[in-house]
């Protein structure tokens, strides 16, 4: 299951994540927001991070317009590790390194096409598990 957050910036780009995921087979939970009416973002990004760090949902993708200040909301909720992307090098690296458990992205900044891709290799990518990176992940949640 797949949490999604998105704010007013964030809900045509979040549309088109969500009928993405319906071609893939994939279930989400739809956090909202539900409109392009202006919305506060912390709220959105806070439901779906909440639902990640309870395990309701094993991952989380985030979208407002730039994407910064929905994952930093998303980031204060203890267990997320939601991670910015706006690039595939970075989506892969992320899930590698940081077993991110939140893709967050900004929807004025990279069209659909950009960010489709990343979905998917952020979806696909799986945590390298080395040593190194468990232990630095371990020194975040300190
Ligand atoms: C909303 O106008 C905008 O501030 C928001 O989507 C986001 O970019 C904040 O970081």
């Amino acid at each position: 299951m797949i949490a999604l957050g998105c704010d007013h910036g964030g809900y045509s780009l979040m549309q088109e994540v969500k009928a993405h995921l319906e071609e893939r087979g994939l279930e989400y939970k739809d956090f909202g927001c539900y409109s392009e009416e202006s919305v506060d973002y912390p709220i959105y990004g806070k439901k779906a991070a909440e639902a990640v760090a309870s395990g309701e949902c094993e991952r989380g993708i985030i979208i407002c317009g730039t994407g910064i200040g929905i994952s930093m909301a998303a980031n204060k909720v203890k267990g997320v590790r939601a991670a910015l992307c706006h690039d595939c090098f970075s989506a892969a690296a992320t899930r590698e390194h940081n077993d991110a458990n939140m893709l967050a992205m900004g929807a004025r900044v990279i069209g659909p096409g950009l960010a489709l891709k990343i979905v998917d290799i952020f979806l696909d990518t799986e945590f390298s598990g080395d040593e190194r990176h468990v232990r630095r992940i371990a020194m975040i949640e300190d």
